[in-house]
């Protein structure tokens, strides 16, 4: 592509510096001329865990999702669109499904780039490990999985686990029968130690030439007004990737998720969805992270202080489910609790252009909910694609709100 397909006046401002954003901007970094300025502009920066003795509490506001993600990647399987009919799936149930259906070509998208990332940059916080599910009350999209089936990504090992499987892990967990595992698999996956891998894209994007500016804005339009990375008279092209915090969108809300951070080290992750609904997973963290214990999922729920009752549960849950991690309550070394907000937004990600105004141009990037990291390079890719057809004036890109 030549350089003067591009209006070189514009340059890019990305709002927002979550693994959204930062994955991103580093993307559009690397597609654009050397003379483009990038720049994140964002109340909040990446800070270092608080394993190394930070108090993140201190350091990053709830609202900042990215640095209280476990972070893994877990798939979310669908049902194909062939079978909608046969199983009388709604109108909403059939939209739900596709949106599953096109997250997982992000999600998949995704996976390559990270276990490439943590093949080359082991330094970066990435890990491949093993992982593991089990299910109490499988919905129908998990019982029509088969072993061989592209459930993570191309090469994934995905095994569903036997009857004789199945009864010994019953066993080993001394379930009671109400909670017994009906369905479970292995394959392998990624996890992230989230501190440090977001420092990692941080420091690539300053080392390409990268801006940053920390400024807590009104509204997204003040990113128009900053005067930053603007070559010229013309006003740059802004890419919205705040989670979901300037909440001028009413499909957005607040998903809020608490965990525990345990120095104690685990090597696979594991998650089980039991018959009420709950959650039980463990997410160890690379480079001696420690292990996240998890994790609630209560919707519209603002508390952003840790509730003491639930920390205890999530343990002794922990316990009674992975009795080959901490057997006793005793034996774990707490770290730190988490409560963060899930950027949740119905319909999902929302990755299009917008031209609130004559001259000025958005390319939203926002609404994760809890998928963000799985889904980073893939849609960090999509909303490149929609800045480049911008800068390119290519109008046929633009939606009218
Ligand atoms: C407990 C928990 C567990 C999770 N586990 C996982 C997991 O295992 N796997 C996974 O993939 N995802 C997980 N997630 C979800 C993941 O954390 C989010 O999807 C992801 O972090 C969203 O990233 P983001 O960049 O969109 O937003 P955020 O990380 O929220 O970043 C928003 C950015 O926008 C900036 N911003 C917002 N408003 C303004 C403003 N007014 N002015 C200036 N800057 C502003 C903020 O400062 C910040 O830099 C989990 C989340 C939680 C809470
Ligand atoms: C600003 O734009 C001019 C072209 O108008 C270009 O020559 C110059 O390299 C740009 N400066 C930077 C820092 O990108
Ligand atoms: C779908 O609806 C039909 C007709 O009501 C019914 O016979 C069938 O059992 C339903 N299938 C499922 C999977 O619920
Ligand atoms: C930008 O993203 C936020 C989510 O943080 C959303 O509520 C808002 O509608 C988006 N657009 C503008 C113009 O702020
Ligand atoms: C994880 O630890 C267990 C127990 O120490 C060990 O048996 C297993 O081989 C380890 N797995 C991996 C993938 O390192
Ligand atoms: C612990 O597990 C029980 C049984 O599944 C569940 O009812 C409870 O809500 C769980 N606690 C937490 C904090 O997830």
């Amino acid at each position: 592509m030549s350089l003067t397909a591009f209006n070189q006046l514009q340059d890019v401002v990305v709002v927002g510096a979550g693994v959204i954003g930062l994955s991103a901007a580093l993307s559009i970094q690397q597609r654009l001329p050397k003379s483009s300025i990038v720049s994140v502009v964002a109340s909040e920066f990446p800070c270092p865990s608080p394993i190394q003795g930070h108090n993140t509490a201190e350091t990053a506001s709830a609202d900042y999702a990215s640095m209280w993600a476990g972070a893994h990647y877990r798939p979310i399987p669908y049902m194909p669109q062939s079978a909608y009919a046969e199983q009388n799936l709604s109108q909403h149930q059939q939209k739900f499904h596709d949106q599953l259906a096109q997250e997982k070509q992000l999600a998949v998208r995704t996976a390559k780039i990270m276990k490439d990332i943590a093949q080359q940059f082991p330094e970066s916080g990435i890990q491949i490990v093993p992982a593991e599910e089990y299910l109490e009350t499988p919905p129908q999209e998990n019982l029509l999985l088969k072993t061989g089936d592209v459930y993570a990504s191309g090469d994934d090992c995905f095994r569903v686990l036997d009857r004789t499987e199945l009864t010994a892990l019953n066993h080993k967990t001394a379930s009671r029968h109400e909670d017994e595992i009906k369905w479970a698999c292995s394959y392998e996956t990624y996890v992230v130690n989230v501190h440090v891998y977001c420092g990692w894209l941080l420091h690539r994007f300053l080392s390409n030439g990268g801006k940053t500016i920390t400024r807590n804005l009104g509204s997204l339009a003040d990113a128009f007004t900053l005067g930053i990375a603007k070559n010229g008279s013309q006003t740059p092209l802004l890419v919205n990737c705040s989670g979901r915090n300037f909440d001028t969108d009413p499909a957005t809300k607040i998903i809020r998720g608490q965990t525990v951070l345990v120095r104690n080290q685990y090597n696979k992750t594991i998650t089980r969805q039991c018959a009420d609904g709950t959650w039980s997973f463990l997410i160890p963290r690379p480079l001696n992270g420690g292990t996240i214990v998890g994790g609630t999922k209560e919707i519209g729920d603002d508390e952003t202080h840790a509730r003491p009752e639930t920390r205890n549960k999530l343990l002794e849950n922990a316990t009674h489910y992975f009795p080959d991690f901490v057997k006793d309550m005793k034996d774990f070394d707490i770290v730190t609790d988490n409560v963060g907000r899930r950027p949740w937004r119905e319909g999902g990600l929302r990755i299009v252009v917008e031209k609130p105004e004559d001259g000025r141009t958005v390319v939203h990037g926002y609404g994760a909910g809890g998928r963000g990291y799985e889904l980073s390079w893939g849609a960090a890719e999509k909303i490149c694609d929609l800045v480049l057809k911008c800068l390119q004036g290519e109008d046929e890109v633009m939606v009218k709100l």
